[in-house]
């Protein structure tokens, strides 16, 4: 009897017992089902956007797709799936983007961290500038840092390290250069680390004469202010105005020509020549020089393909779309004649050839690029740029936006903090980066 008591106990036991373990499990189902279905919820949503968003325009460059990015069915087939699995970041975003090796067949381990911006006015350097002052301070770069605004040595073409700011502090350390200076390559090289990249910008050479015709007021410099179309009468007869303008300043060379090419390292005593073969050999050496010179025109592709050329991460080179100093002048778009068209080109053929010649380059490097997946990057990236962009315009109740990891990113998050830097002032940033340096160096002589 006991032990057949003692039995039935334990059979009692171990069957309430396995009752338990059910309710246990099932409990913890609902549990699972539940969080599973509040992240679907969660980050379904914008996931599904972001693919009808990018499902339409890509739908030719998918059916030609190498990259496995994109699925069967027409869908977007991001880590985004993975999205449950994200580890939830802290807000410090120093490290993003180091040491980000690429999925796509880069071997690049180790991301660029010295290197020259090449400055050229109104090509939407200033936005460019701000991108490339937040890599540098997050990564505690040295700038050689000048403390006349965004203007270094502008526009002389020599530069030392006296110009940069405490260089006797700094010396022999500079990584980083972003002011306006004129690109002198021997002399840059002394003032910088060893294997320092430079990199230039370029934007079609007549949106750009307009676009810095009216910007440095050169209606003004020309008496043109009551003209309707003062653009349009400098070009009539540019060596005109040039003259009278040498005559009463003075000056040796023309103001308005090749403007580009002469920040972007063109010899200046070589600008007046119409041999264009010699343009072209000279433009070919500046080559050699650069890195890599990002096209305003296509200026996300651009990033994307600085990006894979310095081994950084997609964090690193999101911008504000509303650009830094953009100006609108009604004057700037009167069209212009032919005979106008005409001396533009006559007058900027340096810039002109120079600006096809990279612009070429840039193709060839992307047409490279696409069996990497190139353009999924690209399509990718310009939402990510849109979300976090809409994320700081109307920052209300979220404290983050979290953005998965994919085949091009880690996952980083951004915040309030993120947003203030995407569209501060580059002088603001730049003083900002100074002052880090500075910072950095007293602690380490407390040390
Ligand atoms: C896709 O590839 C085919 C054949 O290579 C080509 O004819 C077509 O133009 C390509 N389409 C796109 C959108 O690139
Ligand atoms: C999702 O995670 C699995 C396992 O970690 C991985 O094999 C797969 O490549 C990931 N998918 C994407 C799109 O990243
Ligand atoms: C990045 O790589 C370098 C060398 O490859 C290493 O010294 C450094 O610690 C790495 N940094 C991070 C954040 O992993
Ligand atoms: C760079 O500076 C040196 C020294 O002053 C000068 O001789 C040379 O012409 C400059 N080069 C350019 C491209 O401005
Ligand atoms: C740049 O090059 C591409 C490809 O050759 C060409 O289609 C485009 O018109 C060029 N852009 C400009 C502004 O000249």
């Amino acid at each position: 009897m006991k032990k057949k008591d003692q039995g039935t106990g334990r059979e009692f036991k171990m069957a309430e017992t396995g009752k338990v373990n059910l309710l246990w499990w099932v409990l913890l189902c609902l549990i699972i089902l539940f969080l599973l279905d509040l992240n679907v919820n969660f980050t379904g949503q914008m996931w599904d956007q972001l693919d009808m968003a990018t499902s339409k325009r890509l739908q030719k460059q998918r059916q030609n797709s190498s990259d496995a990015v994109f699925g069967g069915q027409g869908r977007l087939v991001t880590a985004a799936e993975n999205v449950t699995s994200l580890p939830s970041l802290p807000s410090e975003l120093r490290t993003m983007g180091q040491n980000w090796s690429l999925s796509s067949g880069d071997s690049c381990t180790k991301p660029v961290t010295n290197f020259v911006f090449i400055k050229v006015h109104k090509t939407g350097s200033d936005s460019t500038a701000v991108i490339l002052l937040r890599f540098a301070y997050n990564h505690h770069m040295t700038m050689c840092y000048g403390t006349n605004g965004m203007r270094l040595t502008f526009p002389r073409t020599e530069i030392y390290k006296t110009n940069c700011a405490r260089w006797k502090v700094f010396e022999n350390r500079f990584n980083f250069l972003v002011q306006h200076t004129v690109f002198n390559k021997t002399l840059m090289d002394r003032i910088m680390t060893p294997g320092t990249r430079y990199i230039g910008i370029m934007r079609e050479p007549l949106s750009h004469f307009r676009s810095q015709f009216f910007y440095f007021e050169k209606p003004l410099r020309y008496g043109l202010t009551k003209s309707r179309n003062p653009l349009g009468d400098f070009l009539d007869n540019p060596e005109r105005y040039e003259h009278e303008l040498a005559l009463t300043e003075n000056i040796g060379r023309s103001r308005e020509r090749n403007k580009q090419a002469y920040v972007m390292g063109f010899p200046p005593h070589l600008l007046g020549t119409q041999d264009t073969r010699l343009m072209d050999n000279l433009i070919k050496q500046l080559d050699q020089w650069y890195t890599f010179v990002i096209i305003s025109e296509y200026y996300d592709e651009s990033l994307v393909m600085l990006r894979r050329r310095l081994c950084w991460g997609l964090f690193d080179i999101l911008h504000a779309n509303k650009k830094v100093n953009k100006q609108h002048n009604r004057q700037e778009y009167v069209p212009l004649t032919v005979k106008q068209l005409e001396n533009h080109r006559r007058i900027n053929t340096i810039d002109l050839r120079m600006y096809d010649f990279f612009n070429r380059t840039f193709w060839r490097s992307v047409e490279q690029e696409t069996r990497k997946g190139f353009w999924e990057e690209v399509t990718y990236f310009k939402e990510v740029v849109k979300r976090v962009n809409t994320f700081c315009s109307k920052r209300t109740k979220e404290k983050h936006l979290e953005i998965p990891t994919s085949k091009w990113n880690k996952p980083f998050s951004v915040n309030g903090d993120f947003c203030g830097g995407l569209s501060r002032n580059p002088k603001i940033w730049a003083k900002k980066l100074f002052d880090q340096m500075v910072q950095s160096v007293k602690k380490r002589q407390h040390l």
